[in-house]
């Protein structure tokens, strides 16, 4: 198990959290992180991660197999509840379908770069709006804390079909850097 006294800054790349694009050669690494994570995202098959990949804004991973997050803008071809809930009410927005960083990885700041870097390429395309939801029912405290700490503030709640309660939240990336 890796420490913060452990630096994954050793890691040969040298570079472990400097996001990239998604490449196909990612799929199976992100679908074994995502298995991980059903809980608070949801489960995936093969071709459903590609057809999310193909429709997103931004895809993208960090590091060894550290991390991934998974974007759409306003436009993308794209049917969940959540999704739809923000655009029905907002005409041009980067919605963050999903985000997860491996638990070896955890509080080394990957789902921070992972982040940051979707907002520079959201505000280079003229987005003012970050929006992404988080479970309340089952509740996420880790993910609530990360969000809010980066600037998220909640705009909404909704229950859905499958059980889950979640909470909506936006972030103006004009405002801050
Ligand atoms: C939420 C998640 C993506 C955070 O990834 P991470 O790489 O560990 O987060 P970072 O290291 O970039 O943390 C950034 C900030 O978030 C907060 N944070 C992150 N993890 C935290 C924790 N366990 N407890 C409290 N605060 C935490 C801290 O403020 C941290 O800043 P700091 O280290 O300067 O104090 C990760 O825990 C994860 O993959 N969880 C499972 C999947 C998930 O819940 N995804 C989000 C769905 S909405």
């Amino acid at each position: 198990m890796r420490t913060p006294n452990d630096p994954i800054e050793r890691v040969p790349d040298n570079k472990p959290t400097t996001p990239r694009a998604f490449r196909e050669t990612d799929l199976d690494w992100v679908l074994a992180l995502n298995r991980t994570v059903e809980t608070e995202l949801s489960p995936l098959t093969a071709p459903e991660l590609m057809e999310l990949v193909h429709a997103a804004f931004h895809a993208t991973v960090a590091g060894q197999r550290y991390g991934f997050l998974i974007a759409f803008d306003q436009d993308a071809s794209h049917a969940s509840p959540n999704f739809l809930w923000f655009r029905q009410r907002h005409s041009r927005f980067v919605y963050v379908d999903r985000i997860a960083v491996s638990e070896d990885a955890r509080g080394m700041g990957i789902a921070r770069a992972l982040y940051q870097d979707l907002f520079r390429k959201a505000r280079a395309a003229g987005h003012d709006s970050i929006f992404c939801e988080i479970n309340v029912d089952p509740p996420n405290p880790v993910s609530d804390t990360f969000h809010e700490q980066l600037g998220f503030t909640e705009v909404g709640q909704n229950r859905l079909t499958n059980g889950k309660s979640v909470r909506y939240m936006r972030k103006n990336i004009v405002e801050s850097k």
